[in-house]
């Protein structure tokens, strides 16, 4: 069963086609990645899941163990598209600059309404994987916070506005801060766009570690290198359609694909 399952989505933006009859699926457990060159669609295919734009037509459907199989959310807006266990990175950074690294990150333990989903759906297991009832009070909410800066060394940030982080740190923290927020599908759009070849190479293994545990990932990346290196199933858009779809040695050969990143 599909997490996530896009069917000929539209969206132009004047004259422009941004997104063109789009189809594909993500299924679970499994890096997904949805390359391609520069303006080929792919940060408005995630504006389009998130539900911060509306597509023309098209339709997108959400599958959460927890909550519902197959949900049409194609015009549900961004808070309960969230609330449904979709947690997003975006492509340009969202901290806030002068609440510090830790505020920044506890935030993320509230952008879902535990109590609320739960008294709607009857269910105590609703984001269980990283908020479940025991870590409900503050300080344990600290404590996660702290262990996750330490794993990626940057405790002695916490304390610190997030301003003063470099550019390759907030993504760090952007990742740790949709990892927080309880969900069941994570998209990522560009992570590893302008930061370190060290911290490529840890967004890389944390990429790997949280698919061991079963996470589910959309990875919008345009570097091809670094793509190939880490999805198990690879889509290509090029002018908002799908040109290719495949494992990453599948379409490191794919005549079509090295034509759209040389165009
Ligand atoms: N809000 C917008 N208004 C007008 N044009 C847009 C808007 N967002 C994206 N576009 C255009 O849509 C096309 C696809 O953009 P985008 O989805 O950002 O591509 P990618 O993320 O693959 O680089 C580009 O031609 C871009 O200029
Ligand atoms: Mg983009």
């Amino acid at each position: 069963m599909e997490v996530l399952k896009i069917e000929n989505l539209k969206k132009h933006f004047g004259g422009v086609q941004a997104v063109d009859n789009c189809s594909f699926s993500v299924e679970p457990g499994k890096i997904t990645a949805l390359i391609g060159p520069n303006g080929s669609g792919k940060t408005t295919v995630f504006n389009l899941i998130s539900g911060i734009i509306r597509p023309d037509s098209g339709k997108i459907f959400l599958y959460n163990p927890f909550l519902f199989k197959d949900k049409n959310i194609t015009h549900l807006p961004p808070d309960i598209i969230s609330n449904f266990g979709v947690s997003r990175v975006f492509q340009q950074s969202h901290l806030f600059a002068n609440l510090t690294v830790e505020e920044n990150l506890l935030l993320a333990f509230n952008n879902n309404d535990q109590n609320f989903w739960s008294s709607v759906f009857g269910l105590e297991s609703w984001g269980q994987k990283s908020a479940s009832a025991e870590t409900s009070t503050r300080q344990s909410q600290k404590k996660i916070v702290a262990e996750y800066l330490a794993l990626f060394r940057l405790a002695h940030m916490a304390e610190k506005p997030a301003r003063d982080l470099s550019f390759g740190q907030s993504r760090l923290v952007e990742i740790l801060r949709s990892l927080i927020n309880p969900h069941h599908l994570l998209i990522l759009d560009e992570p590893i766009a302008g930061v370190t070849p060290e911290l490529r190479d840890m967004i890389k293994k944390l990429l790997l570690e949280l698919k061991e545990k079963g996470e589910t990932i959309l990875l919008i990346e345009h570097d091809m290198n670094f793509t190939l290196n880490v999805s198990d199933r690879v889509i290509v858009m090029d002018a908002g359609q799908v040109i290719a779809e495949g494992t990453p040695d599948e379409i490191r050969h794919n005549p079509k694909v090295l034509e759209a990143y040389l165009d």
